[in-house]
């Protein structure tokens, strides 16, 4: 049941320390600075050469995130939306890993997508939450999240999961391929094993309630962010439509200027992600939304240069780079969940929606 929640999103929500803790048991060894996953002995990627993300949704965001970690660690990554593969896939060759993230194993689009490229001779993961699934049972191997069974519709503690899992897997790929683990591996190890601690502590401390109550009757949302933090940008978005029923848009930071800025007005709040990516520039991008009369929210640690500038401030405990951003996710999981509640929408069943779309 909901236990003490209103709503099992919230609940759920509430449910990433605990996921998260579960999803790294056994699986990280910051005092021997490694990583296991025990299905993927070291060495298993050492002939990859490139890396194919397939996904839908909220899946679709965490591969963005995985694929943009991967290429910063030196990997040759993309993300690709699993429904536009059969008309718009690269070449894959036999030194290519495609992997599937899906929450449910069953989405038919990231389905059919992990067929094409098993045909034509890739080799295939899938990343997902539901055992003996039709993903985990048709990919070559399956990395399994453990976030626990997720009920509302709305992808919470499994997005925390699927992105955190594929931080590990593209650490081991990127080992594997340069024959020593990545050089920031030793610093974010002990961030990792910190998570569930700091994501308590924002649960415990967060402001999303007042936030949301001060901005729920505006015309359209706005979410910005650069690098890690353009994924957590599209991700905040698409939460905030499917449970709001409110128009929400998320932009790489930078693209503002080239159209978007058109439909910003007081009316507009824009949610800005500070990751560590270049953060000046996002600041600079969030004043020109600002001068136009929108109010700037920055999802930002404390101490922060953003904080002076923005209109509000929703606060992320401080930790390494690759994961700054999922820690605002968790503060835009809240600001959507407030809003929708407060707007009396069914949220965790929004209209339309199905938890696995097994149609394409
Ligand atoms: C959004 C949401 C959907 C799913 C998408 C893929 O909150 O839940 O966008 O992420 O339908 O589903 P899976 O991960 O089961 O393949």
């Amino acid at each position: 049941g909901k236990g003490e929640f209103d709503h099992f999103m919230l609940k759920e929500i509430h449910e990433q320390p605990t996921s998260l803790a579960q999803a790294l048991e056994g699986r990280i060894d910051p005092e021997n600075e490694r990583i296991a996953l025990s299905d993927f002995e070291p060495g298993t990627f050492a002939d990859v050469e490139s890396v194919q993300f397939i996904a839908c949704g909220t899946s679709y965001h965490a591969a963005l995130y995985g694929s943009l970690a991967l290429n910063q660690a030196g990997i040759r990554s993309t993300a690709l939306l699993a429904n536009e593969y059969s008309v718009s896939a690269p070449p894959v060759d036999d030194d290519t890993l495609v992997v599937a993230v899906t929450q449910s194993g069953e989405t038919a689009d990231t389905l059919n997508a992990l067929r094409q490229a098993n045909a034509e001779g890739a080799t295939t993961v899938t990343v997902t939450n539901v055992v003996g699934s039709t993903a985990a049972r048709e990919a070559d191997q399956a990395l399994f999240i453990r976030a626990g069974p997720e009920i509302g519709v709305a992808a919470t503690k499994t997005f925390s999961s699927q992105a955190v899992m594929l931080l590990l897997l593209g650490q081991c790929i990127a080992a594997d391929h340069h024959g020593e683990p990545p050089a920031d591996l030793e610093a974010l190890l002990p961030e990792l094993a910190a998570m569930p601690d700091a994501i308590d502590g924002l649960l415990e401390t967060s402001e999303a309630d007042a936030l949301a109550e001060q901005y729920a009757h505006s015309q359209s949302y706005f979410f910005i962010g650069r690098g890690l933090g353009f994924s957590v940008a599209l991700e905040g978005a698409l939460k905030f439509k499917e449970i709001t029923y409110e128009h929400a848009e998320g932009f790489a930071s930078g693209e503002l200027k080239h159209g978007p800025l058109a439909l910003v007005t007081p009316e507009t709040p824009v949610f800005a992600v500070f990751t560590g990516e270049e953060d000046e520039k996002t600041l600079k991008n969030a004043e020109e939304a600002q001068t136009r009369g929108a109010p700037v929210i920055a999802v930002c640690p404390d101490d922060h240069r953003a904080v002076d500038v923005a209109d509000e401030h929703l606060s992320i405990p401080e930790t390494a780079p690759d994961l700054a951003g999922l820690l605002a996710n968790v503060q835009l999981q809240l600001v959507s969940y407030y809003a929708a509640d407060l707007l009396d929408r069914p949220i965790d069943k929004p209209r339309n929606l199905a938890k696995s779309v097994t149609v394409e």
